[in-house]
């Protein structure tokens, strides 16, 4: 059997989680192909048999490049697919999500799961109720879970129709993510000789060649703050302090809970105590938030 996973990863996380899969199915069918979304070609898709794809939840749904990706691809001819996502309090509506394009692209999509992972996004508490995540214990699972859809991808295709999921998880709207208001500070900033920010947004939002330059070009950028994270001068100058308020009482009233629900229904193996959890220091707040570039540039995938 011909086996891809395809992943997304803006921080790190599911790229991990990826790579363990990855292995798995490499360990039960001594073969798999693994690409970053970027790097796939479109056209290449139908010659695997089973295609694994992965996302972070943003906004309770895939990421923006995975939708876009899913949105784009031709028909799947009754391939076999499965959805893997990492998330920091819930994953939402995100294979409900995912699992209709795939549908409608006429895959067959054969199974689905979900892991924590670290948060990073600065207006959020540091250290956070998920970080830690995913640990070498996530990362056995999702390894096991590679050698087991090889094994379910092959009896479905021997007429093991049954074990197909017929739902997704909740159905829950995308929402917006949070928009942080930046400023590109000309002064700062060293393009042509850097041009980070360029190569890594996601989204391609910013574009330098263009005069005047091109930041944040609206109806593609999505809030997702990396390019503020990974500039190496502090040439992006963002005001979280505008969304902290906002950003503490989800956390108060809508993460918290989650994540209580979930370590006691055991789906969560919560690594930082809650003692250690504070809700008044957002990362942007912590001392390790003084240096550029904010995240390190070695995790990222
Ligand atoms: C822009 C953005 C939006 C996010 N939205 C959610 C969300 O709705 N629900 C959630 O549980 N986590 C959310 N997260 C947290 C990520 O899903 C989580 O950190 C994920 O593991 C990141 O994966 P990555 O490191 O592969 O990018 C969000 C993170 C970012 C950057
Ligand atoms: S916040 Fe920055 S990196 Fe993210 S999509 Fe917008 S321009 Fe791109
Ligand atoms: S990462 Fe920073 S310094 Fe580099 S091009 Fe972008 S804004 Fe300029």
């Amino acid at each position: 059997m011909k086996c891809a996973v395809i992943y997304f990863s803006l921080t790190g996380n599911t790229k991990k989680v990826s790579q363990a899969i990855y292995e798995g199915i490499s360990s039960a069918n001594g073969q798999c192909d693994l690409f970053q979304l970027k790097s796939v070609d479109l056209n290449s898709l139908d010659k695997y048999d089973l295609l694994g794809i992965g996302t972070p939840v943003w906004g309770w749904a895939e990421a923006a490049p995975v939708r876009i990706f899913q949105e784009s691809m031709p028909s799947l001819d009754g391939k076999h697919w499965f959805m893997f996502a990492t998330h920091c309090a819930d994953r939402g509506g995100v294979f409900y999500h995912m699992a209709k394009t795939l549908q409608f692209k006429q895959a067959t999509v054969i199974s689905y799961r979900s892991w924590y992972g670290e948060m990073w996004m600065p207006q959020y508490p540091k250290p956070y109720p998920t970080d830690g995540h995913p640990d070498s214990i996530d990362l056995s699972e999702a390894f096991e879970y590679g050698r087991e859809v090889v094994g379910l991808s092959e009896q479905v295709y021997q007429g093991a129709n049954n074990l197909i999921p017929q739902t997704f998880g909740p159905v829950r709207d995308r929402l917006h993510l949070e928009y942080i208001p930046m400023q590109l500070n000309l002064e700062k900033c060293s393009y042509p000789k850097c041009r980070l920010c360029e190569k890594r947004c996601p989204m391609g939002a910013i574009n330098f060649e263009k005069k005047p330059p091109l930041f944040r070009q609206p109806g593609r950028c999505v809030n997702c703050l990396l390019c503020e994270m990974i500039c190496p001068k502090g040439a992006i100058e963002a005001d979280y302090a505008k969304e902290e308020a906002r950003a503490r009482e989800t956390v108060i009233q809508g993460v918290i809970p989650l994540i209580k629900k979930a370590t006691t229904k055991g789906y969560l193996r919560q690594l930082v105590p809650w003692s250690d959890l504070k809700v008044d220091t957002p990362l942007y707040r912590t001392e390790k938030w003084g240096k550029h570039p904010r995240i390190p540039l070695s995790r990222l995938p």
